[in-house]
This record gives structure tokens, sequence and C-alpha cells, in this order.
């Protein structure tokens, strides 16, 4: 039952009040063919209610539509959409093991954007128009403005491009995530002005998406709630990562490179990311700030030790128990964050103006530091490069981490030749696994490689990096190869499953430490 006084609260827009309709009603305004953009980033701020009628609505006529997002989404939905046939095309990024199929069967049209870009592209009619948005609000304004829920991602452009919009007021989300949203929509090119973001905290934009009203056609009211993140606790290897970069961070500091408060931290997506900024607690570290994508539990930790000052994000993302401490109590946090649209908290020029930290997680890296983020065995989609290319390419620091060994040690994580380049070896500062960091500042290529083998990869597959970049020398060349070996390991995997001819051919007990 939905409470009145409660929507009369949140729909303050009073002719929205005869705009509200079921799910099933809205979605028809979605017909065959169309481009739909829908809020959601990383499980947060996801229209929820519609993408199910929608994959209802496959079952009864054809529907298949191209379909934009901010970045994941939660609740099974890309799944749910994924299974009913509804998606032709997916863009810019995904996590859903059943959509990931899809994409590599060739049945869903993937782009892999940066997700800085997408909006962009639209705004200059570079990926055709809208017809219809989307967009999870907790509230509509009095003048007809949407406030966005958990996330902004591409939620803001998306409303003000499309045809048409579909509001899913959700009742469930707290009230305090009004005030916390910063939407600003950079003006057209060639002539735009410079965005004044000179500090995580800066504010420059409105609370709310100023859309014309008149082009909502229809308001769901909904009550759910997002899926927690799927975030891990961190295990042996992800808190060595995160040591050794605590180490490095303390060494810079110590050589006056860096401040205590270090720089703006961005951190990635998923486990590991959050480990090394949870580790940030126990280090000599004071005032830091985030500008980062999305803010997970480790940002909310750090808020409660004392250590991080502010954080700037386009979506939060909590595990179930950091939620319960967190939604209840937002008022708490509410003057120490802001979301903004992704294309704000991605930009390369206030990434580079910023001189940000980016923390981000590689699938595997090749001795001489390009990373492969996207790509298994340089051919099957993994997730989508995400925010990693925004900000790795900009950063003051460019760090990528990774577990040495993947596959219970099947696939070495650092690989003669990278099978698929997201970060080239220009955009690569640092480079962080359980056995060490290889830091490549200054370094040229041979350099790069002695490092990178002796610091990072596995003493399992060490002798044969060894082997590979010592004949690669003997033939020369500034960034020297043997290219009829160089994606030898990856075919292995194609063919035995495994890169174990790479292996090092003694017991792992008997392996010293290189
Ligand atoms: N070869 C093959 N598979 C590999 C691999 C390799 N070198 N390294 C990791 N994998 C597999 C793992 O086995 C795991 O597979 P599973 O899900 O079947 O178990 C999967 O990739 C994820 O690896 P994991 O070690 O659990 O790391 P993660 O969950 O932190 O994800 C990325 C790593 C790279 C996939 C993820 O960070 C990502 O999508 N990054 C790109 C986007 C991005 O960086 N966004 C942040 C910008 S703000």
């Amino acid at each position: 039952m939905v409470d009145h006084t409660l929507l009369q609260s949140r729909c303050r827009w009073a002719p929205g009040l005869d705009l509200v309709q079921s799910a099933e009603q809205a979605s028809e305004l979605i017909k065959d063919g169309m481009t739909v953009g829908m809020s959601g980033f990383t499980r947060a701020g996801e229209a929820k209610a519609v993408p199910r009628a929608l994959a209802e609505q496959a079952r009864r006529e054809p529907l298949s539509i191209t379909l934009m997002t901010g970045a994941s989404l939660g609740n099974d939905l890309d799944k749910l959409l994924t299974e009913a046939n509804v998606l032709s095309r997916r863009m810019p990024f995904q996590v859903d093991a059943t959509l990931r199929r899809a994409i590599n069967d060739g049945k869903v049209m993937f782009l892999d954007q940066h997700l800085s870009e997408t909006v962009e592209l639209l705004r200059n009619h570079q990926l055709g128009e809208i017809d219809v948005a989307v967009v999870e609000a907790c509230a509509i304004t009095e003048e007809g403005h949407i406030v966005p829920t958990t996330s902004v991602g591409n939620s803001a452009s998306y409303a003000i491009l499309a045809d048409k919009i579909i509001v899913e007021l959700n009742l469930s989300s707290p009230a305090a995530l009004e005030g916390m949203h910063d939407i600003y929509i950079p003006q057209m090119r060639p002539t735009r002005p410079p965005i004044p973001v000179v500090a995580a905290d800066t504010r420059i934009g409105s609370p709310g998406i100023p859309v014309d009203p008149s082009r909502i056609a229809a308001i769901v009211v909904t009550q759910e709630k997002d899926s927690p993140s799927t975030v891990m606790p961190a295990d042996e290897d992800t808190q060595r990562i995160a040591d050794h970069l605590i180490e490095f961070f303390t060494a810079e500091v110590e050589a006056g490179r860096l401040a205590p408060s270090l720089l703006p931290l961005q951190a990635g997506i998923g486990t590991m990311a959050n480990a090394v900024m949870s580790g940030l607690a126990d280090g000599p570290f004071e005032h830091l700030t985030m500008y980062s994508e999305v803010l997970q539990d480790s940002t909310f930790d750090l808020l409660d030790s004392g250590k991080l000052d502010f954080a700037s994000g386009c979506s939060i993302t909590l595990s179930e128990d950091c939620g319960e401490r967190v939604w209840p109590h937002l008022d708490k946090y509410r003057d120490r964050l802001v979301l903004r649209p992704q294309e704000l908290s991605n930009h390369p020029g206030i990434v580079r103006r910023l001189g940000i930290i980016a923390i981000n997680t590689a699938l595997e890296a090749d001795i001489y530091g390009n990373v492969n983020s996207t790509h298994v065995c340089g051919t099957r989609m993994m997730n989508g490069i995400g925010g990693s290319g925004d900000f790795a390419r900009n950063a003051q620091l460019s760090i990528f981490v990774t577990k040495s060994l993947a596959k219970g040690g099947d696939v070495s994580s650092f690989v003669p030749f990278a099978s698929h380049v997201d970060h080239t070896e220009h955009d690569v500062d640092i480079l962080v696994s359980e056995h060490g960091l290889a830091d490549l500042r200054g370094l040229a290529p041979r350099e790069r490689a002695a490092v990178i083998i002796e610091k990072c990869a596995d003493p399992l597959y060490r002798p044969a990096l060894r082997s590979y970049f010592e004949e690669a020398c003997e033939r020369g060349g500034h960034t020297p190869h043997c290219l009829e070996q160089a994606l030898s390991w990856h075919a292995a995997v194609e063919r035995d499953g495994s890169m174990q001819a790479f292996q090092l051919r003694e017991p792992l007990g008997r392996v010293a430490e290189g």
C-alpha cells in the first residue's frame, strides 16, 4: 500500500500525482527498436520496476531495445532482460554473468565505453537519440526536477535528452539523499567554459535534474531497495597488496613527494580496491579526500575513523552490514559527501587538475606495464573498462593492482604480452601484486620489465618471463619482443586450459622468492 502523505512529500510537483501508474502501464511507452537510458551505477539507484515489466512485456510482443545505463545494474536486472531477449545493444558497462555470456556469444552488441564519455557522445548525436529515460528518484521537487537516489550515473543527461521520461519514485530511499547530489551539465563544445571543480568538495550544480517536467510521462511508485554490494572481505593476498601500497604511500610522504593528506583518491570497483582504501585507516595519513566513482564500504570506514574529510562520487554501493550502519544515519555523513554525474566524477580534465591517485584492478599486465582490464585471453569480455581509463590516463599516480595468479595458479596475471590493452605502459606508474610493488616512474621499457618480473610476477612464472625477456633483448628493440611467442601463454590457456607449460618445473614449496 502506498502511503499518500509520504507520496505527496516525495512528489511535490502537483501534476505528478496524476501521472502515477503501474510499471506495466509505464513500460508500454517503450516500444520495439527504441533506445532507452536507465539510471543505475554499480548496483545502485537503478530503475527496478519498469525493467522487470519490460521483461514481461517481451513475452507478449516483440521487444528488442538498445539499453544505456550508468554502469552495472543490481537486482539481477541485466540477467532478466538478457533472458527475455530484450537487449539488442547494451552500453557502457555490465558485470552480469548471463549478459556476459550473451555478449561473448555475439547475441548482444556491447559497447565498452569510458564511463565519462557516453553522454558526451549522445549530446553530439554520435550515438543516436534517446527515446525514453527511466530514472529512479527519491523526490520530484515543486518545479518538477528529479532528485536521484543512490547514484547519479548518466541519469541527468538521459532525462534531459530523452523524448519521454518515466520516473520510478522510490519511497524507501532515504529522504536524506536530497541535497547530496550536485547536478551539472557541461555546456556544448567548442565554446565550453572550464568546469569549475577545484577540490573534491566543490559544488557547482543543483540538487535535482533540471528537466522540463512536461516530458515526464509516467511516475511509478516503488519501495524496493538496491541490492547489496558483492565486495568480499580482504584475503591474505589482497591484504598484502594493500600493505605494499600503504608502505609506498608512507615512503612518498617521508620523501616529501606527498603530503600526509595524500591527494584526492580514486578507488576502482571490487574487493581489492576496497581493501586498499580500508588499509589507509591504519597508515600515518590524515585529512584524506576521495574524488572517485563508486563509494564503497571503505569510504564509510574512513569517514567513521576520522581519516577521511570528504568523498565525491557518482554512486554509493554498500554491503548489507555497512548499509545497515549508514542508510538510517545518512544525515551524519551528508555534509561530507557529494554525488555527481559520472561525466563529472570521471572527468579527465578534473582528474588531471586535482592530481588524483587512481587505484584500479587489472586482469593482467605485461612485462612492460601494459594493462588488460577487460578481455580474458584477449577475446572474452569480463565487465568493461568502466572508469579505469578516465582515471588512469590522467591521474598524478596511476596504480594498478592484481593478484599474481588467477584460476588457482593455472594463469599468470603477468605475461610477456598483454592479450588486450586497455591502459598502455604510458599510463601506468605503479603495479602491485601480493609479492611486491613495481615503481615504474621514470623507467624505460627494458628497466620496467626487470622490475615487474622481479617484484610482481609469481615465482612460479618468473623463470619463463626472464628467459622470454632475455631472448627478446638479444633480438633488440626499444620494447623487445619475440613476436611468435608473445601470445603463446594465452594460446596455452585456449589449448590446455592453463599456462602450466610456462611454470617453473619444481614443487612450489622449493621456489624461493626472488
Ligand atoms: N586471466 C583470466 N581470468 C582472470 C585473470 C586472468 N589474468 N585475472 C582474473 N581473472 C578472473 C578471476 O578468476 C575471476 O573469475 P571468476 O569470477 O570466474 O572467479 C574474475 O576474473 C575477477 O577477478 P578477481 O581477481 O576476483 O578481481 P575483481 O573482482 O577485483 O575484478 C576486474 C577484476 C579487472 C575484472 C575488475 O576490476 C574490472 O572489471 N575492472 C574494469 C573496470 C574498472 O576498473 N572499473 C573501476 C573504475 S572506477
